[in-house]
């Protein structure tokens, strides 16, 4: 006769939730640590305790894990027209919308392309930006090399089923090999000789803020200059706290911009957070409760590819100022796609957003946010502030995805920063730089 499991009585628990329980003590302790361990091994969990407890540790495993946003291009921006989706909506927007009198699409500068951690040793990828195609691989080494993807021999994408082999990339196609620093043809399979001309074009790149970022001029002119890297990022002081990704369908020069134009902040980006992104229900008195004061200035030499915005942040409620609220942020346009903003707070610890503008087609930009901060502050205080930079940023976005690029706008004194930064990112284009017009016949065929 088989014996049949026993129920426990009423009060009581069996031994698989016994079990159960004394994990959850143990995980609580490790989380907790010390004093707490302690307290937390002695203590015996009932089975509404054993619920809580690992409610408990669920959030807290919540609240620790970096956030994530990716917001694909239709998903903010757009206010859907009765009886159309979101994805026909912006269809239409971008098909219809007055283009004007445009910059060139294409800065020289710095972009990223993936983040250091998207590419691990022996891999490849493909990106196209900037009206190119790259393939990206990290050789044997570690070192990260930026290629263009077809190869010269008969124009397969390297990307494509491309193999890295230690400092070189071989063509998936016959198997010709390129070296990840000179470009230079290292080995053909089948061939006597390489010739000295078998080449492949070599962009140039680097690593900084958790970020592969490739060098980009129209005339191929080597890099004038470099990307600071954050000392407490290399020295791992401030950890990744969360990445936010979004798609922006307007000229690249609109988003840096955005740091000149003193005006829309109060306007656009005053109401709170919780008011949310849908710029048609945002403007509410009752959710009014920041100030904002703002300036913007280029840099003087040597760095003159950088600007400098500062913005302090207070904290209003029922007209009374609550200082220990107050945020300042101290952003550093570093070149036409890259931004630093550097997050500083009394006792909310400090860190930096990183922010890259990366042109994927003449209106379409991918922007990335990534939160580094101290590690030993609670990751849900720069999981929340990014957070807060995504709602602002959505914002911006549902202008951004609408308007149109405007090179004679009508300005009042008060707008004059934005002239100014106007003068300041021209530097960035040269007499070749891609127009509009260009890249749109070099694809009408
Ligand atoms: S196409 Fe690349 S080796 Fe032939
Ligand atoms: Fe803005």
């Amino acid at each position: 006769m088989s014996a049949r499991p026993t129920r426990p009585p009423p009060g009581r628990v069996g031994p698989g939730t016994r079990r159960l329980m004394d994990l959850l003590g143990w995980a609580l302790a490790g989380l907790l640590g010390g004093a707490a361990a302690a307290a937390a091994g002695a203590f015996t969990l009932g089975p509404a305790g054993a619920t809580l407890a690992a409610l408990l540790l669920l959030l807290l495993v919540l609240l620790q894990r970096p956030l994530r946003r990716f917001c694909p291009p239709e998903r903010v921006g757009y206010v859907p027209e009765a009886g159309w989706s979101r994805a026909q909506t912006a269809h239409r927007v971008r098909r219809s919308r007055r283009k004007g009198q445009m910059p060139p699409v294409y800065p020289n500068g710095w972009f990223r392309l993936l983040d250091s951690a998207q590419l691990a040793r022996g891999e490849v990828r493909g990106v196209a930006a900037l009206g190119e195609q790259f393939a990206v691989f990290r050789d044997l080494d570690g070192k990260v090399h930026v290629v263009d993807a077809y190869c010269p021999h008969l124009g397969a994408n390297l990307a494509v089923g491309g193999r890295v082999v230690d400092s070189c990339i071989e063509c998936p196609f016959h198997g010709w090999q390129f070296h990840g620093e000179s470009g230079k043809c290292f080995k053909i399979p089948y061939a006597e000789k390489v010739p000295e001309f078998a080449k492949i074009k070599v962009w140039p790149s680097c690593e900084a803020g958790g970020m592969i970022i490739v060098w980009y001029h129209c005339d191929s002119i080597e890099p004038t200059w470099c990307v600071p890297e954050q000392e407490e990022l290399r020295s791992c002081q401030w950890v990744l706290r969360g990445t936010t990704e979004h798609f922006v369908n307007a000229h690249i020069q609109e988003i840096p911009e955005n740091a000149a134009d003193v005006a829309h902040l109060s306007f656009l980006h005053g109401p709170s957070l919780m008011s949310g992104v849908d710029l048609r229900f945002t403007r509410s008195a009752f959710w009014t409760f920041f100030q904002h004061h703002w300036q913007w200035h280029p840099e003087p030499e040597p760095n003159t590819h950088c600007s400098q915005m500062l913005v302090k942040h207070k904290v209003m409620l029922c007209g009374r100022h609550f200082p220990l609220l107050d945020l300042t942020v101290s952003a550093r346009q570093v070149g036409p796609g890259l931004v630093f903003l550097l997050l500083k707070h009394p006792f909310l610890g400090r860190g930096v957003i990183v922010q890259s503008v990366t042109p994927l087609e003449p209106l379409l930009q991918h922007v990335v946010h990534r939160v580094y901060y101290q590690h030993n502050i609670p990751a849900f205080i720069p999981k929340f502030i990014l957070w807060a930079e995504s709602v602002q940023i959505e914002r911006d976005i549902m202008i951004w995805n609408n308007k149109q690029y405007l090179s004679k706008p009508l300005l009042v004194k008060e707008d004059a920063a934005i002239q100014r930064h106007r003068r300041w990112y021209s530097q960035f284009y040269s007499k070749n730089s891609v127009t509009f017009q260009r890249h749109r016949e070099t694809l009408e065929w």
